[in-house]
């Protein structure tokens, strides 16, 4: 009999988990945008690209969280494993986060505000 580990492990593989190679969480909740229907475009944007970029490697995973703590200048993202933080990320960020970030890993200097979490090669807080 599987154990829950090894049932959650074959969902998560089912679900192409092990192939991403990034991981999106974003905030677009009112508390910290001002306009909802271009946070809802995003949102929306971001999760079509990451459902299609499942089925190659390197793909990408997509998650709508409540808040990231800091509720202003929203909708925010931060993209992992760089630990790089997005600032007003209507549709047009979104599309260019998900081209040259999320597909390209070229960080989208321009959006950029924080950046945390360790080096993905070494381990060490750059
Ligand atoms: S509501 Fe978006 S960061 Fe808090």
């Amino acid at each position: 009999m599987p154990t829950d580990i090894e049932k959650v492990a074959r969902k998560a593989e089912k679900r192409g988990i092990p192939s991403i190679a990034r991981h999106v969480f974003f905030c677009g909740n009112s508390s910290c945008c001002k306009d909802k229907d271009e946070a809802k475009a995003a949102a929306k944007k971001l999760g079509k690209a990451a459902k299609h970029s499942r089925d190659e490697e390197g793909g990408f995973e997509f998650t709508p969280v409540e808040c990231l703590s800091l509720c202003i200048h929203g909708p925010l993202a931060v993209v992992y494993p760089e630990g790089v933080w997005y600032a007003h990320v209507d549709e047009a960020a979104a599309e260019k986060i998900i081209e040259h970030h999320l597909k390209g890993g070229q960080i989208v200097e321009e959006l950029v505000f924080a950046r945390s979490g360790a080096n993905p090669t070494t381990g060490e807080k750059e």
